[in-house]
């Protein structure tokens, strides 16, 4: 069964409870490292918590929310080994995956619609890495 990491500030909080259901309604089981309400958290906290637990090997993957996608894919992409991507479209998540290998996604709640929000998650979890002369180029991103 595929294990997939959730996370979010309280701007996220709503999505991230709609995006559990959608992903466990797949028969995906679901790691929430929090927030647990729309009370105002800091999403540098959240961001860090899922990317340590995909570089764990917790969760083979992660989704983040908060109000922009900004501030909790910065924070997540401190953690080394976390490539997190910031998508707006299907296009986006699944380039993410094809050339990037991201291994999370950002969300933003106040940006994008909850339908399209699980378009572009069902995307995101769909496709895969197509290394070849990508996998040079990712590596860079740790080593140049
Ligand atoms: C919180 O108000 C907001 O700043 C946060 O959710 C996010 O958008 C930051 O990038």
């Amino acid at each position: 069964m595929r294990k997939i990491g959730i996370a979010s500030d309280h701007g996220g909080f709503e999505l991230k409870e709609k995006l559990k259901s959608y992903l466990k309604e797949k028969g995906i089981e679901v790691i929430d490292y929090g927030t647990n309400s729309t009370e105002s958290v800091d999403y540098p906290v959240y961001g860090k918590k899922a990317a340590n637990g995909v570089v764990a090997g917790e969760v083979e993957k992660a989704v983040v929310i908060c109000g922009t996608g900004i501030g909790i894919s910065l924070a997540a992409n401190k953690v080394e080994g976390i490539r997190c991507a910031l998508c707006t479209n299907e296009y986006m998540a699944k380039m993410s995956r094809n050339h990037n290998d991201a291994n999370m996604l950002a969300l933003g709640a106040r940006v994008i619609g909850d339908e399209l929000a699980k378009s572009i998650l069902d995307t995101f979890l769909a496709e895969e890495f197509l290394a070849g002369r990508h996998k040079r180029r990712v590596d860079l991103i740790e080593n140049c």
